[in-house]
């Protein structure tokens, strides 16, 4: 299949295009700045050159940039752009459908909104917070909170099968999580400290990620990772530890 996947140079993405081009798909990796053979120039403010970039393709990866509020505006160009494409897996957030007041989960709910009303052939993931082997485990959650992760090839693994399967993702929204950890579990498997922050420390860097773990902790992400995993044996499914130490058991084909 020709499959178009954008943010190809950021996790999801590349994540996304270096599966799927193993796979022996023809792979379109659009980006604002080519660089490589498969790179195609594409960029969410100028909707005509998504046009172009989606032209002829059997297959949308789409994922958002977190450029605040221009990122709603952003995701309905590109799905208008999409209209014409047979299929369109779009990455949101787990639970950005749920109303969360969130400002970066209500702007994906409305892209969501957006493709399911104009789109025939649409999917959507719902990833949980990206693993992640940089930095210090530092996070403003309770110590006993345990946060829903995801390895960037499981997202990968899960957009390749609805690509290869439409028929078993056709209008489904799925939230997807590998592995579920307290922050002092994390930092463990990673031998460095939990550093926990309180949320109005949070808020003076960014309230929109203040309001998504206040959300975390409050009210808490409804996902439940057996039954997910039960569903789609075919996925990996990395756990925290193994994806941490490169450990993990390799896709199954
Ligand atoms: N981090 C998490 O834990 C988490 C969890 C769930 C959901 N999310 C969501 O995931 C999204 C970010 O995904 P990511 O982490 O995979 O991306 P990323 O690594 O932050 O990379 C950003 C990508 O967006 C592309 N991009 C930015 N502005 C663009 C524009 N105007 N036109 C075209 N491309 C543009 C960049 O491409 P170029 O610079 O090459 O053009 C780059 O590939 C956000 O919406 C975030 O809310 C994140």
């Amino acid at each position: 299949m020709k499959i178009a996947v954008t943010g190809a140079s950021g996790t999801q993405g590349n994540a996304v295009a270096c599966l799927l081009t193993s796979q022996g798909h023809e792979v379109r990796r659009i980006t604002r700045n080519p660089k490589h053979p498969n790179d195609v120039h594409g960029d969410f403010d100028r909707p005509a050159s998504l046009e172009q970039a989606f032209a002829d393709i059997d297959g949308l990866f789409l994922m958002t940039p977190l450029s605040g509020p221009s990122e709603a505006a952003q995701g309905i160009a590109a799905v208008d752009a999409a209209r014409h494409v047979p299929h369109v897996v779009f990455t949101s957030a787990t639970n950005a459908d749920r109303d969360t007041g969130i400002p970066h989960f209500d702007t994906k709910a409305a892209i969501e909104r957006h493709l399911a009303a104009n789109h025939p052939h649409w999917t959507v993931l719902g990833p949980a917070a990206f693993m992640s082997r940089e930095g210090p485990v530092a996070l403003p959650i309770p110590r006993t909170l345990k946060l829903h992760l995801i390895a960037p090839e499981d997202i990968a693994a899960m957009a390749a099968l609805a690509f290869e399967q439409p028929a078993r993702f056709h209008h489904r929204r799925i939230d997807i999580a590998s592995d579920r950890l307290t922050g002092p579990e994390m930092a463990a498997i990673r031998s460095t400290e939990f550093v926990e922050f309180t949320l109005a420390q949070a808020e003076t860097y960014s309230s929109d990620l203040a309001a998504m773990f206040r959300y975390f902790t409050e009210t808490g992400l409804d996902l439940d990772i057996p039954a997910l995993h039960a569903e789609f044996p075919e996925i990996a499914w990395h756990t925290y530890a193994d994806w941490v130490t490169g450990r993990a058991e390799p896709r199954p084909e």
